[in-house]
């Protein structure tokens, strides 16, 4: 599959910019198996990288120009280096303006470059297509102007290049999964610490990506609205807790015995963050135990904490997290990503997926909307 990607994006340079590029970057879109809205909250999450990423076909220029082009939109974007700023242009090339912007806000040495952009993960789908753009965008720059590539600073550099360039105030798991996964493994991240375990994924399990095809315009004020909900539980949890720096340090024991005086809407969504943030940990254990029920159990019981607490499903999703369970071989399924819209992935025996994929898309509103396809935990960005 990748091989495919890196022909197209070679072939696009080729067409754009009348010459070969110097090198392609690769980095890979991702699912979370668990660990749901705990980002930013300083908790634990359990992401896998796919292999669907975005590939950037790259070469340097020797002045302030940066050039690039979309296989998407057939569109090419230019500006000079020097002249960019936020606020937003609100345009697929402020991901990788905002990339180049973030590095040489950091001190990095990075200057002009043309630069050819094509994906297969699907876009606005909440398979982190943007982190995927953003991190093979880093890597193509660093390896344009030679900028040493440190996997986890580059991780912090994109992020932050969403959050202050793109204005999308997401936690770091994105980023750092495309910067920092490994092929075969899923990734327990501390986000707080930054410390990670690769986890392989048990050999007689797979993981489906069910697309409902659903896209959701509101998504970034609804998911900017959950976290200033987070801010104020905590908010109110700190008049009894000053020591308290996120809803990662609030016990299960607190949030019982304040839930009184917590606003309604902040106490469920600290209760979802709460219980989310235990399932992270425990899914590594169940799947290097080889306990694939419990693993499903967990990711089915964290669905239905974002339908009903953190209140982030939608009726498709719903649907086909519930198709996937009716089948005999799947362990557990739930939303992925933000939610609004978008996937939802399930835990199912290797020999079914596919079967199980076919069955969902079949009799998902008749088969018209949904697209599943059985995923494998892919590498971190590279250059090929
Ligand atoms: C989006 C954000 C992530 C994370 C998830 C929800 O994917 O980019 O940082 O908050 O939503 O878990």
């Amino acid at each position: 599959m990748e091989s495919r990607l890196v022909a197209r994006v070679r072939a696009r340079y080729l067409e754009a910019f009348g010459e070969e590029p110097e090198g392609v970057a690769v980095a890979p879109g991702r699912v979370n198996l668990v660990g749901e809205h705990t980002d930013y909250n300083d908790g634990f999450v359990l992401p896998m990288a796919i292999d669907r990423g975005v590939a950037v076909a790259f070469r340097r220029r020797d002045d302030e120009r940066l050039r690039v082009h979309s296989d998407a939109t057939g569109e090419t974007w230019e500006a000079d280096v020097g002249s960019l700023t936020p606020p937003v242009y609100a345009r697929w090339s402020d991901y990788v303006a905002g990339v180049a912007w973030a590095m040489a806000g950091a001190g990095q040495p990075v200057g002009g470059a043309d630069l050819a952009v094509a994906g297969d993960v699907p876009i606005g789908a909440g398979l982190s297509s943007s982190a995927a753009l953003e991190v093979s965008a880093a890597r193509a720059l660093a390896a344009a102007h030679g900028v040493c590539w440190d996997p986890v600073g580059m991780a912090r550099l994109c992020q932050r290049a969403e959050n202050e360039f793109v204005g999308m105030a997401c936690g770091v798991m994105d980023q750092f999964t495309a910067a920092c996964s490994r092929a075969g493994q899923a990734l327990l991240l501390d986000c707080r610490s930054l410390d990670t375990e690769h986890v392989p994924l048990p050999e007689s399990a797979a993981v489906v990506v069910m697309d409902t095809g659903v896209r959701r315009s509101l998504a970034r004020s609804a998911y900017n609205e959950r976290r200033a909900a987070c801010e104020s539980a905590l908010a109110s949890l700190r008049r009894v807790e000053p020591g308290l720096r996120a809803l990662r340090d609030v016990t299960p024991e607190l949030l019982a015995a304040e839930a009184p005086r917590l606003d309604p809407i902040a106490r469920k969504r600290a209760a979802h963050v709460v219980a989310e943030n235990r399932r992270p940990g425990a899914m590594a254990e169940a799947l290097l135990t080889g306990d694939l029920a419990a693993a499903g159990a967990l990711m089915s019981d964290s669905h239905a904490s974002l339908r009903d607490l953190y209140e982030v499903s939608s009726s498709e999703l719903d649907r086909v997290v519930q198709l996937a369970r009716s089948h005999g071989a799947c362990f557990g399924a739930r939303l992925t990503g933000a939610g609004f819209g978008g996937c939802a992935v399930a835990l199912v025996e290797r020999d079914a997926a596919e079967a199980l994929a076919r069955d969902v898309e079949r009799r998902y509103r008749g088969g018209m909307l949904a697209s599943c396809f059985d995923c494998r935990p892919a590498e971190c960005a590279h250059l090929v």
